[in-house]
């Protein structure tokens, strides 16, 4: 049932490509977002006056990298809010809001009761779920799901990795609708989307480097992911796997966010892994890496092919192929997955099951 892999995670990990092909291929026709397969119509998307996104832990990581996307191809403002803080907060939404709610299980109890109190104040409720039939996919006014299949191992990451491409998908669509995309750029993007899964089977055909760096990390006390823009967003769910799974002690930072108090916490070899894979952001995440290196910290960098002046700076770096900022983060988890695993495996932990966690959290 483990497919010839020793865990389900691994499986599910080894999955992805397909599970992402599975999912673009339902909602795209001959190169294009086919809408009528959400049913949400053309007035409505051009309705819209802002997003908030609302999810619980990695389906929230989703919604942080989807708001770069968002906001920078379709022009309209995103929020990410937790839904368990989103339910209690009475949060202000006018009437041309939409709030997409992401769920994997779709029985999520802080996420359920978010859509519910969205539906209560009369806007519009986009979900995107993994389980068919699901209380979220039932309640929502529309519904995309992800074609990710059953998800067994507790840490997600096929369900994840679809649900980003979900979000590629309506940021293209909703710029297309609103007249924000020449389709030049929008055959670019598309063509690049189409990319993700061959690009994310090259990471996992090179995953034994990863294997043999994580006997050497397994015992460390703290990990820092550090990064900035969509780099961040991803650290936060390398983060959650890694601390979830390893029951190692992570941390996710903004970068330039570590000077204002945690690089306090950096002290001779502890791991710091930057994220470098936002182009334009590049030079700034680096000079963040040296500070903390200045400080005895060791470090390890993810960085896109062609990047190789990285390993003046990192103790070890891992590559993933180029692709276009926007996307680059489907590419970019992969190997912080593989981390998480191969950790979690050398220190003898039970890494479909880890202790204290249910599949689903029906209970807030
Ligand atoms: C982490 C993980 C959880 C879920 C969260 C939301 O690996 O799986 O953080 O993402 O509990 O669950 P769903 O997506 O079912 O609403």
């Amino acid at each position: 049932e483990r497919g010839g892999f020793e865990h389900f995670m691994m499986k599910e990990i080894h999955e992805q490509p397909t599970a992402i092909k599975n999912t673009i291929n339902s909602l795209v026709t001959n190169g294009k977002v086919d809408l009528s397969k959400f049913e949400m119509d053309e007035e409505t998307i051009k309705s819209i006056s802002a997003i908030t996104i609302v999810a619980c832990g990695s389906a929230w990581h989703v919604g942080m990298a989807a708001q770069y996307v968002i906001e920078d191809i379709a022009g309209i403002p995103v929020r990410v809010e937790l839904a368990s803080e989103f339910r209690y907060r009475g949060p202000l939404l006018s009437e041309n809001h939409l709030v997409i709610v992401v769920s994997q299980s779709g029985e999520t109890a802080d996420t359920l009761a978010a859509l519910r109190e969205a539906k209560e104040r009369g806007v519009k409720t986009l979900a995107i779920v993994n389980v068919v039939g699901s209380s979220i996919a039932r309640e929502a006014d529309y519904v995309i799901y992800t074609v990710a299949g059953p998800e067994i191992s507790v840490a997600t990451t096929k369900a994840y990795s679809c649900q980003l491409v979900v979000t590629y998908l309506l940021a293209l669509e909703f710029a297309a609708v609103r007249g924000k995309i020449e389709k030049d750029l929008y055959d670019k993007y598309m063509a690049e989307i189409s990319r993700i899964p061959e690009c994310i089977q090259k990471i996992l055909d090179d995953k034994e480097r990863l294997q043999w760096f994580a006997a050497k990390i397994a015992n460390s006390k703290d990990i820092f992911f550090i990064g900035r823009g969509i780099d961040y967003a991803i650290g936060l769910e390398g983060s959650l796997k890694m601390k979830e799974i390893s029951y190692i002690h992570s941390e996710a930072y903004a970068a330039g966010e570590l000077k204002h108090g945690t690089i306090s916490l950096i002290e001779n070899g502890t791991l710091v892994i930057g994220l470098l894979c936002q182009d334009n952001l590049y030079e700034k995440t680096i000079s963040n890496m040296v500070e903390c290196k200045s400080r005895g910290a060791y470090l390890m960098g993810l960085a896109p092919y062609g990047r190789y002046e990285i390993e003046d700076t990192a103790d070890f770096v891992t590559y993933v192929p180029k692709m276009d900022k926007h996307f680059v983060g489907s590419l970019e988890v992969v190997p912080l997955q593989l981390l998480g695993y191969y950790v979690s495996v050398a220190r003898g932990l039970d890494v479909d099951k880890p202790r204290n966690l249910a599949k689903s959290v029906t209970v807030e």
